[in-house]
């Protein structure tokens, strides 16, 4: 049984026959979309590889079924810069060399802009990490990207 959604993907309307209601946001977006800047790490939910905003909140999109999605505004971090002019999260990653081999990246910036629009945390490096503890680098390029994070806040 093929099911019919529609989405708003980094601003384009989108629209997406699923023949299976499992597959994922995650596996909608990198294999239907082509968009492979969302990364998959582990596909269960514990490394933020795969963060995307969903209606401008965070959610770890290995985790959400894509049908569950039908309707939902979604940013991914193919949409973020506007033209050559990179994000100013993407802008304060660069600056703080907050990466390392760089596959974590694309998920740490999503989180970074979620979590920036959340204003929860303020420049408090503490919760900062807190805020960004669902983001794993293997690199342990934690320094760079809280002073990112820090840095796109002001
Ligand atoms: Fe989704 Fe790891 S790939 S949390």
């Amino acid at each position: 049984m093929s099911l019919s959604i529609s989405l708003i993907v980094n601003g384009a309307p989108r629209r997406v026959d699923l023949d299976d209601p499992r597959v994922t946001l995650l596996d909608l977006l990198r294999e239907r979309l082509h968009l492979t800047g969302t990364k998959k790490g582990c596909d269960r939910g514990q490394c933020g590889a795969c963060t995307v905003l969903v209606d401008g909140r965070r959610i770890n999109s290995c985790l959400a079924l894509a049908a569950s999605c039908d309707g939902a505004d979604i940013l991914t971090i193919e949409g973020v810069a506007r033209g050559e002019v990179p994000h100013p999260v993407q802008a304060a990653f660069i600056e703080h060399d907050a990466f390392q081999c760089g596959y974590c990246t694309p998920g740490q910036i999503m989180s970074a802009i979620g979590l920036i629009q959340e204003a929860q945390t303020g420049d408090d490096p503490e919760r900062i990490r807190e805020a960004m503890s669902g983001n794993l680098c293997r690199c342990g390029a934690y320094a760079g990207i809280t002073a990112a994070v820090q840095d796109a806040q002001r």
